[in-house]
């Protein structure tokens, strides 16, 4: 049986059978698209200001103009204020995530994210306000094709197809684009929700944020305090409100990545989270718990509660692609379950199965 638990929430949404062949109805929109991926192209080869620098800032934003002039891509600022505008929740909250080629495959990682939104409870009309960040041409052409929110994020010098080997140079400079990005979100105004695509959504995650939380992040292991910074976070998840607190937090964790030449990102969150300076600017920093969002490292206990699972603790692509779909089966064979055979049968999760950090073999 066919779980419908939200047939009714969003109508105009496709089915999930249809919208990987969605395609834009009428030709002249088509070719005013195909215009406008060529702009894009040739930017993401040679960028211009303001990304030339490769720190954006605020000052060249211009108001946004006509909506019909898709073509005018002078500021990709603007672009990005109009998505963000209608991507937006009514609390101005985003749902973003990053893309690049090596995910974007059909049936790759991008489709299996995409299709927990079908399945899981009440996520299906979150979509409305996912924005896909692609880093390469061909994620924006495959966004474009299976989404209706996509932006291009050029960088300079740098060529993100391809699967990035963990901790190799563009590598690096894809996960410190992304936290000098989110920052400029935050800077807009929006609050958001940052999920890498690896993570499969079941529930709204929402209602599992800490109020009075500013900076809330995933972890690979949770050790039941969520103010507890010896948590180990996972940059992959994380729920940020925009305000000066937490802009200037973003600020301070790009610009220690120059003190600490070589990690990632989230080793140097782990640097730095202890650091005095975050208490000065009154950042309320919470470690997300497992039985919510969960992942490879640490799965949820308990399908009765779980909103996120994260292919984490994981290397290699194939091996991701083959974990995350058990766990989609495993959802599937939740859902059908009867209301309560959901609460008195313990479910478990199939994996990690193919999933491990072990060396792939060549
Ligand atoms: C799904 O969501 C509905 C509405 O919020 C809720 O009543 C129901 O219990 C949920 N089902 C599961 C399995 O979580
Ligand atoms: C940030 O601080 C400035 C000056 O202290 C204040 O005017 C502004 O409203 C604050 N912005 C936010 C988003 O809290
Ligand atoms: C995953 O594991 C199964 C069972 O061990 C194996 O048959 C399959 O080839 C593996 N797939 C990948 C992509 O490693």
């Amino acid at each position: 049986m066919e779980p419908k638990p939200n047939a009714e929430e969003n109508p105009v949404v496709p089915p999930p059978d249809s919208r990987i062949f969605r395609r834009f109805p009428v030709p002249i929109i088509f070719l005013l698209l195909l215009g406008l991926s060529i702009v894009l192209i040739y930017r993401a080869a040679a960028p211009i200001t303001p990304f030339a620098g490769g720190k954006w800032n605020l000052t060249d934003v211009v108001p946004a103009g006509d909506p019909e002039d898709v073509v005018n891509l002078d500021n990709e600022e603007t672009k990005l204020t109009w998505i963000l505008k209608d991507a937006a929740m009514e609390d101005k909250t985003v749902i973003l995530t990053t893309l690049n080629s090596a995910w974007a495959s059909v049936n790759s990682i991008i489709d299996i994210f995409l299709e927990s939104f079908y399945i899981g409870n009440g996520t299906r009309a979150l979509l409305d306000h996912l924005v896909i960040i692609a880093f390469d041409k061909k994620a924006y052409l495959r966004c474009m094709a299976i989404h209706h929110r996509c932006f291009a994020l050029a960088t300079e010098g740098v060529d993100f197809s391809g699967e990035k080997n963990f901790m190799s140079d563009g590598y690096l400079k894809m996960m410190w684009r992304r936290i000098d990005f989110l920052r400029l979100v935050l800077e807009m105004g929006y609050s958001f929700i940052f999920t890498d695509a690896d993570i499969v959504w079941f529930r709204n995650p929402l209602t599992r944020f800490f109020p009075d939380g500013d900076f809330q992040i995933a972890c690979d292991q949770f050790n039941g305090n969520s103010y507890d910074r010896n948590n180990r976070p996972n940059g992959g998840f994380n729920y940020v409100k925009s305000n000066n607190r937490s802009i200037e937090f973003y600020k301070f964790w790009y610009s220690a990545r120059e003190k600490h030449p070589g990690y990632h990102d989230q080793d140097v969150l782990n640097m730095i989270k202890f650091d005095p300076f975050i208490n000065q600017i009154g950042l309320n920093m919470r470690f997300l718990d497992t039985a919510f969002f969960g992942g490879l490292c640490q799965p949820s206990r308990d399908f009765n509660v779980v909103c996120t699972m994260h292919a984490n603790c994981c290397i290699g692509r194939n091996r991701k692609i083959a974990d995350l779909k058990l766990m989609l089966d495993d959802w599937r064979r939740y859902m059908a379950l009867p209301p309560a055979s959901k609460k008195s049968r313990q479910s478990s999760w199939s994996v990690p199965r193919n999933c491990s950090l072990s060396p792939l073999p060549n």
